[in-house]
């Protein structure tokens, strides 16, 4: 079956789904990108990742390409059409297509595309026996609350992580970690409290970050928003990571620390647990 692509307006086979070279996402990494999840049938913290796409394209003024409700509607139409139940659902808008030209035109219209990508996200080898992940220096911009497609810092670290024999890498800055390279970092003390940064530009704020902190609450587990400093890592009882693809992922391993026993942690396997069982509980659409 040939996947269907959503291309400004229309759904069409992925051979014909072209933009132009001169398309500013292209020229300038001048885009907006979104990802969410889908858990059998089930689309995951949807709405909180349609809120984020609106937030991002007003941060840098590119204009909503569609009402909410219509990139829903186009969301579950691909869904449809490309028969997926596991996965995930890309979102992306570009400022436009003009002659290369720092300086945008006015009055461009933007480029939005959407497609799916079929994958199982729950029962991974990672999610099962965790992820190790390199620590190495954050190489990006200053403004990592807006999810731009200008993403050649993750590419680089991420590939340097791998070819140090790590699954995954974790940033930091000014000694103390940002985030995960496509993804939110917590660790949990001995003491029992969850510790994530504190959302600002510094990371994005993760959509399965928020979820994971309200399922916490909600189980009384002690929150603690802030940096997570590199000198705590040695001795922190667990490790995980969350993101829309990754769920809640056990970390066993940063840089040169093993994590606990180096096996995912109980209070990370209940964290994971109480996510899934939630994200199932939702209406599904295919
Ligand atoms: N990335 N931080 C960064 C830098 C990310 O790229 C992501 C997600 C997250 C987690 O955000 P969320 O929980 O809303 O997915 C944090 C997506 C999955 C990606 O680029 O494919």
């Amino acid at each position: 079956m040939t996947r269907t692509i959503y291309i400004n307006g229309a759904y069409v086979p992925e051979s014909e789904a072209k933009i132009s070279v001169m398309d500013r996402g292209f020229m300038f990494g001048d885009a907006i990108y979104e990802v969410t999840a889908m858990l059998d049938g089930r689309l995951i913290d949807n709405d909180l990742h349609l809120a984020r796409f609106k937030r991002s394209v007003g941060e840098i003024g590119i204009p909503l390409p569609l009402p909410i409700e219509d990139i829903k509607q186009v969301q579950i139409e691909l869904v449809r059409r490309n028969r997926m139940t596991d996965g995930t659902i890309y979102l992306q808008a570009s400022r436009g297509v003009q002659e290369r030209n720092f300086y945008p035109a006015e009055g461009l219209a933007p480029t939005f595309v959407a497609f799916t990508q079929a994958a199982k996200l729950d029962g991974t080898p990672k999610q099962i026996d965790g992820v190790e992940v390199a620590l190495l220096p954050d190489p990006r911009w200053n403004r990592r609350d807006i999810k731009t497609v200008m993403l050649l810092g993750q590419v680089l670290v991420k590939c340097q992580a791998r070819a140090e024999g790590f699954g995954d890498v974790w940033m930091h800055e000014d000694g103390a970690v940002t985030e995960g390279g496509s993804s939110t970092a917590f660790i949990i003390t001995r003491d029992g409290a969850v510790v994530t940064r504190d959302n600002s530009h510094a990371i994005l704020p993760g959509c399965t970050r928020k979820a994971v902190l309200e399922l916490a609450e909600e189980n009384g587990l002690k929150i603690e928003e802030r940096p997570i400093r590199l000198d705590e890592i040695a001795g922190a009882a667990e490790a995980f990571l969350t993101s829309a693809s990754s769920f809640v992922q056990p970390v066993t391993r940063v840089g040169d620390h093993v994590i606990g026993d180096g096996k995912p942690g109980p209070l990370t396997r209940r964290l994971q647990e109480i996510y899934l069982a939630a994200a199932r509980s939702g209406d599904k659409i295919i």
